[in-house]
Formats: C-alpha cells, structure tokens, sequence
C-alpha cells in the first residue's frame, strides 16, 4: 500500500509517497480503508519540529529525536471498516468510520489498524468522507476548550473568537452560535465572506482594528490561533471572564464522547463542514506547503481513496 513517509524533520519535501506494507487487523483491531485525511496545523508543526527552545528538546523526546518515530504522520481519518478482527464487537464490515489518532499518526496512509477501543466512531450518515474528516481536528479541539470555559451555564454569554476562520476557529464559531452565545470575531478580511457566512454578525477585522482596543467587554474570550495572552486581552474580559488559548502549554484531549457529538452536530446542521482545499496524496508537499502558509480557511484535505 501506499503511505506518506516524513523521512525526516523538515520542510514539506521530506515527505515522500511510499509503499510499504499493508497492515493487517489483528483479533482486537480493526482495519480502516482511509478514504480521506486532513492535513493541520498540528502535521506542519511535527513535520518541521516547529518549537522553541526546551520545547523543541520535549518535542523530540516525545516524537524521536531525526525523525517522528511513526514516520506516517496524519492524525485524523474517515474510511471504511475492511477486515475485522474475531474479537471484535463494536464494528463490522463495511461499516463507514471516523477518527483519530492523535500523537500515534497514521493515517496519511491507505489502511490503518486500529484497536476497536481507539477513538473511532460511526460517521455522520449525511457526510462525505471529506466533510466527516474535517470536521474532526478543528472540532475536538473547540469542544475541548469550550467546556474547559463552563460557560454555557451562563444566559446569552458574550463570547470573542480570537482567530475566527482557522479550523479550531471555524469550529468554535459554529458551536457558539449554535448555544446561543453572543458572538463576536477577530479574522483579516480575506475571512470576512466566510465568518460572514457562518452567520456571524459582530466582526472586528484585525488589519483594520486593533482588538485589544475595544470598548466591549466578555464572559469569555477564545483565541483559537494562539498568538495572544490574557495580559493583552484583560480590558475585554468581565470581571469573573474566562480566558483560554490554544497557543499555551493546554494540550486538547480527545474523547469518543466529542466524536459522537460532532456526528450529531453534523446530521443536525448545527455545524457544518469547512473546506478549503482537496489535494490528492501524491501533491502532499503542496498540500503541506499551503498549511505552513498559516493562511487556510478552515481545512485541507487529504484524499487517499477516492
Ligand atoms: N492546544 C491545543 O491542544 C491545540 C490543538 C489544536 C491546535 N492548536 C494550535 O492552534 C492554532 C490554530 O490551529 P488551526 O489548525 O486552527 O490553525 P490554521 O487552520 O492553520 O489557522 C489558519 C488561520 O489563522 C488565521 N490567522 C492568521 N493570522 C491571524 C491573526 N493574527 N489573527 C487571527 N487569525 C489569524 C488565518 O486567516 P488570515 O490569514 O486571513 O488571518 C487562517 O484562516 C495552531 O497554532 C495550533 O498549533 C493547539
């Protein structure tokens, strides 16, 4: 089969397209024909150990020191169920998955075996491959910080969005706008159409508006790009305000729980599937180069299978 090998740290042209061998499910796995995968923020920063630092020194020691130990990098996926393994309960042939694997990778790959305990979860039955998988990085992580903020206890909370139309962004957009939340954002103007579109009505355009200027004040503001701090943001935040980011040292966790709450969101159309690009596996380094731009809207896609 063919995988997407980082043959080491680097620019977008270490990653090569190669065959190697096809796994095969074990008497607790399943194995996953990957139809599709996302290339995000999180593949660009390993595949060019992106840190400063001591943090580069954490990073290698978590990831291997030339090159990630699992050199199939890709960490969520949509496919179908291929082989299943004896003891296996919660899948059966053919059905249509989605998942993730987090900081195991993988899945910029054809097949991948996968215990049927992994984070993996029935697709949402009115999705494409592409708009199930894209849903899934940018998803997790909102929902994560969303409910790390307690806020949806609180009547029409006023919530900013720092960094509205990136793939966490769009993700937090939408699932503010669907609690209810008053919702204001921060994007450039190559993002207005789209937060526009999202139905958001209160937009600070940051190449026109210094945000931290504001005279408006939040329950709880989100930068979901990452590059500011609480200390720049503490004008615009209530007293009792929660500010959270996904640019400090809080790592998301993933759960089966958001899986199965981004199905429903999705079946619902509470939540929709953004998608910038679609780039084939053989154009991953153009698709890896487009990621490191920092300029996406939303996600890129990865298609394996078609
Ligand atoms: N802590 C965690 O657990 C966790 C989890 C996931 C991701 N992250 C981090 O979260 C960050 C965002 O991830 P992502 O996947 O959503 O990134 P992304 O999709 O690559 O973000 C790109 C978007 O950011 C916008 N942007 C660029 N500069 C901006 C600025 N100064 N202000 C506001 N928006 C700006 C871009 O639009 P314009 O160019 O039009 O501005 C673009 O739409 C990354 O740094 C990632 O490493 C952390």
């Amino acid at each position: 089969m063919k995988a997407v090998i980082c043959t080491k740290y680097g620019k977008p042209e270490v990653l090569k397209v190669q065959e190697i061998e096809k796994p095969t499910a074990n008497k607790n796995e399943i194995l996953v024909k990957i139809h599709s995968t996302s290339v995000n923020s999180a593949d660009v920063r390993v595949r060019s150990l992106d840190a400063k630092g001591i943090m580069k020194t954490f990073m290698k020691l978590a990831l291997g020191f030339s090159k990630p130990r699992n050199p199939i990098l890709g960490t969520v996926f949509s496919g179908i169920i291929e082989e299943v393994g004896e003891k296996v309960t919660r899948f059966k042939l053919g059905d249509k998955v989605f998942g993730m694997t987090g900081f195991k990778f993988g899945t910029y790959s054809e097949y991948i075996a996968l215990n049927e305990k992994s984070l993996t979860y029935a697709m949402p039955e009115n999705a494409n491959f592409n708009e199930a998988v894209s849903l899934i990085f940018g998803g997790q992580t909102a929902i994560y910080f969303l409910e790390k903020a307690k806020i949806r206890n609180l009547k029409k909370p006023k919530v900013l969005i720092i960094g509205a139309t990136g793939s966490v962004g769009v993700a937090a957009t939408q699932l503010c706008l669907h609690y209810g939340h008053d919702v204001t954002v921060v994007c450039s103007s190559k993002g207005l159409e789209l937060v526009q579109k999202l139905g958001v009505k209160n937009i600070i355009l940051y190449d026109k508006q210094d945000f931290t200027k504001m005279d408006l004040k939040f329950d709880f503001i989100f930068d979901a790009h990452g590059k500011s701090n609480k200390k720049q943001c503490k004008n615009l935040l209530k007293n009792n305000g929660v500010f959270k980011t996904v640019g400090g040292l809080e790592m998301a966790s993933e759960s089966l729980q958001q899986l199965e709450s981004l199905k429903n969101l999705f079946e619902t159309g509470a939540i929709k599937s953004i998608i910038d690009r679609t780039y084939l596996m053989k154009d991953v380094v153009e698709a890896h180069q487009y990621v490191d731009s920092g300029r996406k809207k939303g996600n890129v896609i990865l298609k394996i299978h078609k």
